[in-house]
């Protein structure tokens, strides 16, 4: 990579981080007010995955881009997970800490990189992501580092908005996530930009056989996926090899 796009996604990486350090404590809120609470619904079925595929009691599981901490704080209640949630936003993992104390939930929230994790090479059982692969300057290096740090025979998770299988489903979906949901999102939050970002970064992102392919590449086995009400989201899950 040459100096200059090293530049471009440096600034691109500081200016997701501002995007969401302005929003951190309206983000819940908006999250579940402009999803409808499905969200949360699709949170669970995380949950429900990981614990089908991690049965061992205690089984560490990481939780990249992390944010405020719902799916953090879904694994650790619902799977007895010892669960560690990293992101590089301090004010979103403010918040994440705030809710974990009120559930007697003792998860650490780390500060970092999801393109340089600050962790050993296979030292999770299980590791997911929610609505963060979309924001990373590079999918790629994203799920090359989920890779490096699962163990073999350890289970990824990835959940994101996707593309909607009906046509009529889809033009519903671009009309609210490029007109309705800005508007409504930049008047509750108060940042207009943040949720004009959004329906940019979900257009870029690789459909679901797109992202299957990528997984693969990034060296996962066993690569399915799930479409989420008719595939507004879905749930991509694979395994590290056995070695
Ligand atoms: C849409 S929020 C999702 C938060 C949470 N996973 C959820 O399901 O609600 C995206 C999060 O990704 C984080 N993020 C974006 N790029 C990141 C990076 N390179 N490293 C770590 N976190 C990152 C942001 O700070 C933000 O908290």
């Amino acid at each position: 990579m040459s100096d200059e796009e090293s530049a471009t996604k440096r600034e691109q990486a500081q200016r997701v981080r501002e995007m969401f350090a302005a929003i951190a404590t309206r983000y819940d809120l908006l999250n579940h007010l402009l999803s409808g609470n499905i969200d949360q619904r699709w949170r669970r079925l995380v949950v429900k995955t990981m614990a089908a595929n991690l049965t061992a009691t205690g089984a560490r599981v990481l939780d990249v881009a992390c944010g405020t901490g719902d799916l953090s704080l879904a694994l650790a209640g619902g799977m007895k997970a010892r669960v560690i949630g990293v992101d590089f936003c301090r004010p979103m993992l403010d918040v994440a800490a705030v809710k974990a104390a009120e559930r007697g939930l003792a998860i650490p929230f780390v500060e970092g990189d999801a393109l340089k994790l600050p962790f050993r090479d296979q030292s999770f059982d299980g590791v997911s992501i929610a609505f963060g692969l979309r924001n990373l300057a590079s999918f790629e290096s994203g799920l090359n580092e989920l890779f490096r740090i699962l163990r073999p025979g350890g289970t990824v998770a990835v959940l994101e908005f996707s593309t909607p299988r009906m046509p009529i489903l889809r033009s519903l979906f671009r009309v609210y996530f490029t007109k309705l949901l800005p508007l409504l999102g930049g008047l509750i939050s108060g940042s207009k930009s943040a949720y004009e970002y959004l329906p940019d970064s979900v257009s870029r992102f690789p459909d679901q056989g797109s992202l299957a392919a990528l997984l693969q590449q990034a060296g996962f086995s066993e690569v399915t996926f799930q479409n989420l009400t008719g595939g507004i989201a879905a749930l991509h899950t694979g395994k590290r090899p056995n070695l």
